[in-house]
């Protein structure tokens, strides 16, 4: 009987994951395969490699990682996250078909359900997701999919999936995440019974700002209608970018495992300011989520947010003196960012819709890097104002 093949954990996996051991002479580091078209045999279309078809060399060495890393049977990756949601979606609904969303999603997300599905014959509803029965009384003869955000963008609050999966199960509808927030080190979502996995990969996956890329994770027959819409719709890697997020995905443990830490000491540190009014971290004991975090997660995540006594006015002056955190959009690499999402990710929604989901003005998002804790810690103070 051959041997049992031992089971790696994460970190291993993020490193050697979905690929065969190298031959003598194959380089440890993949070859990048910078070639959009493949030489093909004649007399067959078996064998047909283009970019666009995400069969590449370097798309699939790194989709067969991922899949490993989520406990998915497959993955696919795409040029964007944002292109891996309207293809994810594109494969899941049509014309006529009802979605159910968490109205605490990506502010992209919400304009794509907002304003481009409902123009293609497609009817989202919000639920605000902690009410209580608020999706059951949602879905509708119609519809097909219930979609989520945990963490949630920006406000860090952690939802609970037990409920929804029995409810997604007992009605046949497909329970779609974005995970961007939580990366497979700190949450697995198939473990815990979703459909589908959503990832901007530009973020914890790749972890060092430099290339857009997207993931989505599911069954093999689901990931296969995916890549026909991706084939369709163009939104294709580059084998380059597939490149960058295999080296990035190889540090995927360390660098969130570190951003874990420092996150936790930064909020804890914040909390006990007076000069900060609020602070938004799961790992915090009097957060609202704090329990099923506790429960749910391997790790409370690198994303937090404060908000400062003096609301706008006070962020803004706060920014001017940072140092070490950069001003900047977009999260989860190794540099620490911070961002006000009134002039980013929600822009697009008045005053009163931000403060109706938790996001006044004056929020101010923090993605944690990895930089020394006690460096950003002091960075933090000496941005603050200075008479208490
Ligand atoms: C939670 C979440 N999902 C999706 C996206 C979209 O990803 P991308 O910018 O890679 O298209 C973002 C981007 O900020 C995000 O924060």
């Amino acid at each position: 009987m051959a041997a049992k093949k031992r089971k790696t954990g994460i970190s291993t996996n993020a490193i050697h994951g979905g690929v065969d051991s190298p031959v003598a002479g194959a380089g440890v580091s993949a070859a990048l395969v910078q070639s959009v078209n493949y030489v093909q045999d004649f007399g067959t279309s078996e064998g047909m490699m283009y970019t666009r078809y995400g069969n590449t060399p370097n798309a699939e060495r790194v989709q067969k990682r991922l899949a490993v890393l989520e406990g998915a049977e497959a993955a696919l990756v795409l040029s964007s996250g944002m292109g891996a949601t309207c293809c994810a979606m594109l494969a899941l609904v049509r014309s006529g078909d009802h979605v159910v969303s968490s109205s605490w999603i990506y502010g992209g997300t919400r304009r794509l359900f907002m304003e481009d599905l409902p123009g293609m014959g497609i009817e989202v509803t919000f639920v605000n997701p902690m009410e209580p029965r608020g999706w059951r009384k949602a879905v509708k003869k119609n519809t097909r999919v219930i979609f989520l955000e945990s963490p949630v963008n920006p406000t860090c609050r952690v939802l609970d999936l037990t409920s929804l999966r029995t409810m997604a199960e007992s009605k046949g509808l497909a329970l779609v995440i974005d995970s961007t927030f939580a990366s497979p080190v700190n949450f697995r979502p198939i473990e815990h019974g979703v459909d589908v996995v959503i990832h901007s990969a530009t973020k914890y996956l790749n972890g060092h700002h430099d290339i857009l890329a997207g993931v989505i994770l599911g069954t093999e027959p689901f990931i296969e209608e995916a890549r026909r819409k991706m084939a369709v719709w163009g939104q294709a890697p580059d084998p380059f970018a597939c490149w960058l997020l295999e080296r990035g995905l190889k540090t995927l443990a360390v660098r969130v495992e570190r951003q874990n830490e420092n996150a936790m000491r930064i909020a804890e540190w914040c909390s006990k300011d007076p000069r900060i009014a609020r602070v938004h971290y799961p790992g915090l004991p009097d957060h609202p989520d704090h329990e099923i975090a506790r429960k749910t997660l391997d790790g409370y995540g690198g994303m937090m947010a404060i908000e400062l006594v003096g609301g706008g006015g006070a962020a803004e002056a706060f920014l001017g003196r940072l140092e070490i955190f950069t001003h900047a959009a977009s999260l989860g690499g190794v540099d620490s960012l911070v961002s006000e999402p009134r002039y980013t990710s929600h822009e697009f929604l008045s005053s009163e819709e931000r403060s109706a989901i938790g996001i006044p003005d004056g929020f101010l998002r923090m993605s944690i890097g990895i930089e020394d804790a006690d460096d950003l810690i002091a960075d933090i103070e000496q941005a603050l104002p200075q008479q208490r």
